[in-house]
């Protein structure tokens, strides 16, 4: 987590990198700070939100063209102004941002320490930086020996910038584990965790790949190296991102804005990739590995959070319709278990941010075992979408509100096509019902346009519950992924307690919570499993639980039973995760709202999990 930003070139520095913080706030928001570098070397750093150090640097020297910026998620080290980034080197020379953690900073703290060192913060990163302030005083080395001969000798995931008191003209920036993206102006160079600090300014950009530095130099000059002192060819890539894509367009939140995307992010995930009339779909990379996948043993699924909720849809999605074998698993249990892995297994990883430090490890560690990665992303050139063998970008466009909204649905689409081009292979689907499939994906993005003109009734029913103490999410077949997906977005911007279950799982544990205090979201819409969970909601309100009850529109039964009924259009049940999680969505967006919570930053969490 953490965000870095860094600028070289002829303009002011201080207002890039604080621009850029803010577009980097999602990444980590405990503290912020930067380094300008103007003959001294001026720090400039506080706990709290960005806005914080901007107040604090009101009336201080920040004029340079040259600086770094960071936000901070904490990991080594409580949020406070001390251990906030940038940290100085002990003869005050060198500076540093960091997005990581340095495993075996303790070790070479230790040793630092019997050299003189001392230690101001608890970071992991005043370790690193005084290390590369040794190596270069014991190698007698330039600033690039020193980073890269450091780095060798650390352990972790890292990107950061290093800039040196004594040379105003250089910058030096290294990656591994953690994203890094230079972006290339006229006579003017930006370094940045993604690509939103830098858009406006430039198209031209340079993805750093692991294991990988880069020197740059006010002349204009710059170079890529390995960590082994190679130097490497750097291909020049356009940013697609616009400007527009990440502001909020008039909606008060991003998480807001990201949920009423949703139609155009299932229209723009689908286009090109099928025709329903005629019954082809061609999702890239399944073609190329078409053979591989329809001859898969077993797939296996590896995500985080909401991704690995996508997973769960899309391991209904593909043993229903194409009858392969599929597992889902954790990455951060994956990676660690010893699991068995074939040569004839396909790994889907799926992310959002194309970061999250286990998803990465769990590929990794699949690769080695020889098996096929496919990777489902949303952000172009991150690390999972390069480390795949092949993959699908669900195109949702930058997802900035650190719940997942808009890259569930698009990610959900990609599994649909996956499944449906699969079957199609496989001979598993009958072209009619490919078709009938194929249509209505097409009046996905309609019906979801109906559900979210559910907003002020959704709001009613937010203020009735807003002061719940805990909620339980219950569904069946395709809904109970979206049941844990819906507790999830409860539980983490509005820090309400929330529990997704299997609707009939109620009965072995969790029905002795229900009284007359515990709202209960039933999601009632698949017909294969309807009079099931009608049995549900009676068991609920036999014990005087509140029943809010996610419906297809028309539906009288659960109407007669429930306390409140939120009606979305009906769908083929394959399709209905993508309709019915748009209410549940929203109604963790209102209850945080009314409970005052940051939606778009909630606490404790980051957008992006590059670390373990
Ligand atoms: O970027 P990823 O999809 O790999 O992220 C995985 C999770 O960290 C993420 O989905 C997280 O659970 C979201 N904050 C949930 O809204």
């Amino acid at each position: 987590m953490c965000g870095i930003v860094a600028y070289i070139g002829p303009k002011e520095a201080y207002p890039i990198l604080v621009k850029g913080l803010k577009r980097l706030e999602y990444r980590g928001y405990d503290s912020a700070g930067v380094a300008v570098l103007n003959g001294a070397l001026h720090v400039y750093k506080k706990a709290g939100k960005v806005s914080e150090l901007e107040n604090y640097t009101i009336g201080k020297d920040v004029s340079a063209t040259i600086g770094i910026g960071h936000t901070r998620w904490a990991t080594h080290g409580v949020p406070n102004d001390i251990n906030a980034h940038p940290h100085l080197s002990n003869s005050g020379n060198l500076a540093i941002i960091h997005n990581g953690i340095i495993e075996n900073y303790d070790s070479i703290k230790q040793e630092l320490i019997k050299r003189g060192y001392q230690f101001h913060s608890d970071t992991d990163t005043e370790v690193l930086v005084n290390l590369i302030e040794e190596v270069r005083k014991q190698e007698n080395a330039t600033l690039e020996d020193a980073v890269r001969i450091a780095l060798n000798e650390v352990v972790g995931a890292y990107a950061i910038v290093v800039i040196d008191r004594n040379n105003p003209n250089q910058l030096v920036a290294a990656r591994k584990g953690s994203p890094m993206v230079i972006g290339i102006g006229e006579n003017e160079f930006f370094v940045a965790s993604d690509a939103s600090p830098i858009i406006e300014y430039t198209k031209q950009v340079v993805y750093l790949d692991d294991q990988e530095y880069t020197v740059i130099n006010r002349d204009g000059s710059f170079y890529i190296k390995t960590l082994g002192n190679v130097i490497k060819s750097h291909a020049i890539q356009k940013l697609e991102m616009s400007l527009e894509m990440i502001e909020k367009g008039g909606f008060e939140h991003f998480m807001l804005k990201e949920i009423f995307e949703q139609p155009k992010v299932i229209a723009d995930a689908v286009r090109g990739r099928m025709n329903a009339q005629d019954g082809w779909i061609k999702l890239g990379g399944i073609n190329e590995y078409l053979n591989k996948f329809a001859n898969a043993k077993r797939i296996i699924f590896s995500a985080c959070g909401t991704s690995w909720h996508s997973a769960m849809i899309g391991e209904y999605l593909i043993e229903d319709l194409a009858r392969i074998p599929v597992e889902v698993e954790y990455a951060s249990e994956f990676r660690y278990r010893n699991p068995i892995i074939n040569e004839d297994d396909v790994i889907i990883a799926i992310s959002q941010s194309g970061e999250t430090a286990d998803t990465l490890a769990a590929i990794e560690m699949a690769k080695e075992r020889k098996a096929m990665i496919y990777g489902i992303c949303n952000v172009i050139g991150s690390s999972i979408a390069r480390a795949s063998h092949a993959g699908s970008y669900t195109h949702a466009g930058p997802e900035i509100g650190v719940a997942s909204t808009k890259a569930f649905t698009a990610q959900i689409t990609i599994l649909t096509l996956m499944a449906l081009q699969l079957a199609q292979a496989r001979g598993t689907i009958s072209s009619s019902k490919l078709r009938e499939i194929l249509v209505e994906l097409e009046n996905i993005p309609a019906k979801i346009e109906r559900a979210l003109k559910l907003d002020e009734q959704i709001k009613e029913i937010a203020a009735i519950y807003k002061d719940s103490s805990n909620f339980l999410y219950l569904g069946r077949g395709y809904n109970f992924p979206v049941a844990l997906e819906g507790a999830l977005k409860l539980k983490e911007i509005s820090y309400i307690h929330a529990e997704g279950y299997p609707a009939a799982e109620m009965k072995h544990g969790p029905i002795a919570l229900i009284d007359e205090n515990m709202p209960v979201v039933f999601l009632a819409t698949n017909a294969s499993a309807y009079e099931k969970i009608i049995s549900n909601i009676q068991e609920v309100k036999a014990r005087k639980g509140k029943v809010i009850a996610v419906v297809n529109e028309g539906d009288k039964h659960v109407r007669s039973l429930a306390d409140h009924v939120i009606e979305v259009p009906a769908t083929e049940e394959v399709l209905s995760p993508l309709v019915t999680i748009i209410p549940l969505q929203l109604l963790s967006y209102h209850i945080a709202i009314m409970r005052g919570c940051n939606v778009d930053q909630p606490r404790n969490l980051a957008k992006s999990v590059t670390v373990e």
